[in-house]
């Protein structure tokens, strides 16, 4: 080893110890006589000083030295002069005497700071990800993210479960995203795809008898990027045979408080896991992926504003609709700006707007509901309600004098929508969502379809794989819309940390919900006939989880961007912007694979 220490190793007991130390230049400080190195590797730093009086050679080249350049450095740990400790440093009572530098490469100056917690730009900081991976935020990311990964294979491996690698080059499969294709050299016009999840490796493990597997997984799906999607990602992909939709929950829910536990014990999460289903998650938040750490809950005032003087409520009622909303606490203050704010972003969320009302105001907070008179029910539509209607309508939505209630009425879905980001923009700015909690829950009963009205036909809302519920299966042909399916999502702050579902093994029901897709069997076969075939091998009952890593690493950093969490991600038009990828290719690595490019500049080749 060029070195005998790490930076991060060396404390008083190592006093008078010869060391050779090697890292780089995190800092220097040259105060004419004497030069201070802040030395730096990935496990701390330690400070170097460099006096002439023990070497003039080293202190000669130490006052060329720059940030960033990579030294060697031999000397005597000493004791730091009293007054001068740092103590936020586990190296801050020595100091090492210099008696030999080497520099090994000089560095050019950085485009950002390194050694300083300042906001970068992230087009910049991807170019250089390699300094962007030295600073002290991504380097805690980073290991965080190893030992998440590290508690999950230990935890799995003491449950019983085998990690099993599957193929990257796969049979292209349409389960939802749009594939990655890779074109066949030996086979004209034929091609692999990278698979979107192990999805259907994973259940042919299952009837090859691994009745516990699992694998940290890379996926690749060929869709949007948001900030919380990247073009490749990494799934924990694990199947049990033998089990129930519970069993997985619960194998789930330890692994995951464990894992809290083990690398973020600060973190708060509610326990046990919070349960909802579809329908619940729907009307109580709006979305099928809720943020659990706070209340503030969604309700159907439908009922009690049917017969209300409010045309703008009457008529939508009549054409089929809904009307839903929430109680913001302490809100009824709120500014003529404030509302205005509330009815332009309901219009951005699809709605006509929202209907606010004010309770009193602010300053009666803590009254009760039976005090409140209507003179003191403020809002612009307030006047066509009795106060009977909004003292019931308070009531539903747990408003109290001192509260503003947002309501929006339209079609049933555009309330979902409106409302679910409605109350996520009050969360964030009454401060309800402490940043330290994990608010893990986990959404069950889905349908297993859902209608696609753009393209006429119905969708799994899972995948195909997915099992319906036994008590549903009669339903299948005639109402296929009311089929709930034996799948689960987890859920935490807002965000789908992972889906997954009690699998179909057989191929008469494999094939009736493939029918139902719209899969000739034609298709059936030429598309999943392997595993058909399979089912008629011997499969056993069988259902597992992916809860995806990026994201789950996302939330354990409090970070809000995937990419944050990911060595080398790609930006948000799906670029490597450091190695410039994709990029062109020579003109005979396109032939070589019988494909040919249209588009007029071509390779470099
Ligand atoms: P699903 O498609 O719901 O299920 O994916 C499971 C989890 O993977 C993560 N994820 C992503 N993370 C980052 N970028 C992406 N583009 C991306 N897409 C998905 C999410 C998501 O919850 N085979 C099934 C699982 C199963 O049924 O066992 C599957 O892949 O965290």
């Amino acid at each position: 080893m060029l070195k005998t220490h790490t930076c991060g190793q060396l404390t008083a007991t190592d006093i008078g110890a010869t060391v050779t130390l090697a890292g780089w230049v995190h800092r220097r400080r040259d105060h004419g006589g004497l030069v201070f190195v802040d030395l730096r590797d990935r496990w701390g730093l330690t400070q170097v000083v460099f006096n002439p009086e023990q070497s003039i050679e080293a202190h000669q080249i130490a006052r060329e030295l720059r940030n960033e350049y990579v030294i060697q450095v031999t000397g005597k740990v000493g004791r730091r002069p009293a007054g001068t400790e740092n103590a936020r440093l586990p190296t801050g009572d020595i100091e090492v005497l210099t008696d030999a530098l080497v520099i090994h490469n000089a560095s050019l100056t950085p485009p950002f700071y390194i050694n300083e917690e300042v906001e970068v730009d992230e087009a910049l900081r991807l170019k250089y990800r390699y300094l962007d991976l030295r600073r002290a935020h991504m380097q805690e990311t980073i290991i965080l993210r190893h030992r998440t990964v590290k508690y999950i294979r230990d935890f799995l491996d003491a449950e019983g479960f085998l990690e099993i690698e599957t193929p990257i080059l796969i049979k292209s499969s349409p389960e939802g995203a749009r594939d990655y294709l890779v074109p066949s050299r030996l086979y004209p016009g034929k091609f692999y795809a990278l698979p979107q999840s192990p999805q259907q490796l994973k259940q042919l493990l299952m009837v090859a008898g691994y009745e516990k597997y699992f694998q940290i997984a890379r996926c690749f799906r060929d869709e949007d990027q948001r900030a919380d999607r990247q073009p490749e990602f990494t799934q924990l992909d694990l199947e049990m045979s033998w089990v129930e939709q519970e069993d997985i929950l619960d194998l789930t829910e330890r692994l995951l408080t464990g894992l809290v536990k083990a690398v973020r014990p600060g973190m708060e999460m509610l326990t046990p896991f919070p349960r909802l289903t579809y329908r619940e998650s729907m009307l109580k938040y709006g979305t099928d992926k809720p943020d659990l750490r706070f209340g503030m809950e969604i309700a159907d005032v439908s009922e009690l504003v049917r017969d209300s003087e409010f045309e703008v409520f009457r008529s939508v009622l009549r054409e089929g609709g809904v009307v839903r909303g929430f109680a913001a606490a302490g809100c009824a203050g709120y500014s003529r700006r404030q509302l205005d704010e509330l009815q332009d972003l309901s219009r951005s969320y699809g709605a006509k707007g929202v209907v606010v009302v004010a309770l009193g105001t602010a300053e009666q907070a803590g009254g009760p509901l039976e005090s409140l008179e209507m003179a003191a029910v403020r809002g612009p539509s307030a006047r066509f309600f009795t106060i009977e209607q909004v003292r019931a309508i308070s009531v539903e939505m747990d408003g109290h004098p001192g509260d503003l209630l947002l309501l929006v009425a339209g079609p049933r879905a555009v309330v979902e929508g409106a409302l679910a980001q409605l109350r996520a923009d009050m969360g964030r700015r009454l401060y309800l969502a402490k940043p330290n909690m994990l608010a893990m829950g986990f959404v069950v009963d889905f349908p297993l379809l859902e209608w696609n009205a753009d393209e006429n036909r119905w969708e799994p809302s899972h995948h195909m794989f997915t099992a319906p519920q036994p008590s549903d299966l009669p339903l299948l042909e005639t109402a296929p819309g009311h089929v709930r399916a034996q799948n689960y999502d987890l859920v935490c702050n807002g965000y789908e940390l992972g889906s997954g579902s009690i699998r179909i093994h057989s191929r008469e029901l494999q094939e009736r919900v493939l029918s139902l897709l719209g899969y000739s069997p034609e298709h059936q076969v030429a598309g999943f006939g392997h595993l058909l075939e399979a089912f008629e091998y011997g499969a056993p009952p069988h259902g597992g989880i992916a809860p995806g890593i990026d994201r789950l690493v996302m939330l354990l950093a409090e970070a809000t961007n995937i990419r944050e969490v990911i060595a080398f991600p790609k930006n948000q038009s799906a670029v490597d912007v450091m190695t410039d990828s994709p990029s062109l290719v020579a003109d005979q690595q396109i032939r070589d694979l019988h494909l040919a490019v249209r588009q007029p500049e071509r390779g470099h080749g």
